[in-house]
């Protein structure tokens, strides 16, 4: 049978260049999908480092300027793996013209932004999707199915935290290659919109909207120096913010980003706490699911640790037998499997545009607090 194409075309080679076009690659290898991804172009400033990569990951062609990737008839899908601040101009550009759009998170650098982001594909009718990868992540999936069974009974707690150590030294500088994440112009926000997006898209997904909250945010080195002007400016984002939240279903919530949690490299957990039971998972250890059955008998309870590699686990019998695990870079292939998935059905494949709004609804408003102090009622997406 043959295949229909998705033709992409990709701005962006970075880390999530390569994660994405690896999925690309990978995905029809292990899935049965109608349709099959053909990297048509990559569009990067730099055309030796562009020609380079789509070398390396197998793309047909380059441009060097993102509009006229947009232009061209044979792409369907623009794949957005840019810095923060040039989402919204590709993704609104990309919708007018009609293509689907696949964009890397956060949606855009506030809400505000994103918002012009989410009418545009909506005005086009075109399938969209922001790439909140660790959802497809067989044991985070695995949990929003247990919670959305009903089997812990009601939430009384979520509590996530995402924690990195990289920007100790006040001679990171902020902005240019590798460090824009520093620079709140490129940025928007530091680990609120880079890290904590990634728990609060997980929170809103597993355990429903977030109805209000109140932050504290700090930024612990002040001035740092500027890779693009060489000169020592303020440091406009958040190093670490920390959050308490009030679900619309009556749960408490308690998130936590830093990259100032020395020791710590990529530790994003979560744990929930109902009344039959509890549920956590970290992604250090991204196979297992740690699970407290209060069901139990008195004296058969405790702590278990669930290994989630069974055909019956979300995505499992797509790989290798029971026992066998997989890793970080699999939430990117499941991505574009259920994609595609959703081409075929008709079916929306979240987190759509209007999802990840509701995400950058919330972190704005944590920002807002950090700053004032005040309790802010997150904003109706
Ligand atoms: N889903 C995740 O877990 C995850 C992880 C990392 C990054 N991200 C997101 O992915 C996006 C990219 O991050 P990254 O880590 O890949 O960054 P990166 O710095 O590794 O790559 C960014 C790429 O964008 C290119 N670029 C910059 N300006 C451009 C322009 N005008 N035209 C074309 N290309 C341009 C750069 O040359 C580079 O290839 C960000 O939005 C980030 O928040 C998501």
């Amino acid at each position: 049978m043959a295949r229909k194409a998705l033709n992409i075309g990709m701005v962006g080679y970075g880390f999530m260049g390569r994660a994405h076009s690896n999925a690309y690659r990978k995905v029809n290898n292990f899935f049965d999908l109608d349709y099959v991804p053909v990297l048509r172009a990559v569009a990067a400033r730099n055309k030796k480092k562009a020609e380079a990569f789509a070398y390396s990951w197998g793309y047909e062609s380059v441009e060097t300027d993102w509009r006229d990737l947009v232009k061209r008839n044979d792409i369907d899908a623009i794949d957005i793996c840019t810095p923060n601040d040039l989402h919204a101009e590709i993704a609104i550009a990309a919708a007018k013209a009609g293509k689907m759009v696949l964009c890397e998170k956060p949606l855009a650098r506030t809400a505000k932004e994103a918002l012009p982001m989410v009418k545009a594909v909506e005005k086009a009718k075109v399938p969209n999707l922001v790439w909140y990868n660790y959802r497809r992540i067989p044991a985070v999936s695995f949990i929003q199915q247990i919670v959305a069974s009903g089997k812990l009974g009601k939430i009384f707690h979520y509590r996530s935290k995402f924690l990195q150590d990289w920007t100790i030294s006040p001679d990171v500088p902020q902005g240019g290659a590798g460090t824009w994440r520093l620079d709140v112009e490129a940025a928007g926000s530091g680990v609120t919109g880079d890290l904590l997006a990634h728990c609060i898209d997980g929170a809103i997904w597993i355990n429903g909207s977030i109805d209000s909250l109140t932050a504290m945010t700090e930024t612990f080195i002040k001035k740092r120096k500027h890779a693009d002007t060489g000169k020592m400016q303020a440091v406009g984002i958040d190093d670490a913010s920390a959050v308490l939240t009030r679900f619309k279903n009556g749960s408490l919530g308690m998130f936590e980003a830093s990259r100032y949690a020395r020791g710590h490299k990529a530790l994003y957990a979560f744990e929930i706490n109902g009344e039959h039971g509890s549920l956590g998972w970290d992604l250090h250890d991204l196979n297992r699911v740690a699970w407290f059955d209060h069901t139990q008998p008195s004296n058969m309870r405790g702590w278990t640790s669930i290994l989630v590699t069974d055909g019956d686990h979300p995505y499992l019998g797509k790989w290798w037998v029971p026992g066998l695990t997989i890793g970080y870079e699999h939430s990117f292939i499941h991505t574009v499997a259920d994609f595609l998935e959703g081409l075929s059905t008709g079916e929306k494949v979240g987190p759509t545009f209007r999802d990840a709004y509701e995400t950058a609804l919330v972190c704005d408003a944590i920002i807002e607090s950090g700053k004032t102090g005040k309790w802010k009622k997150v904003a109706g997406k």
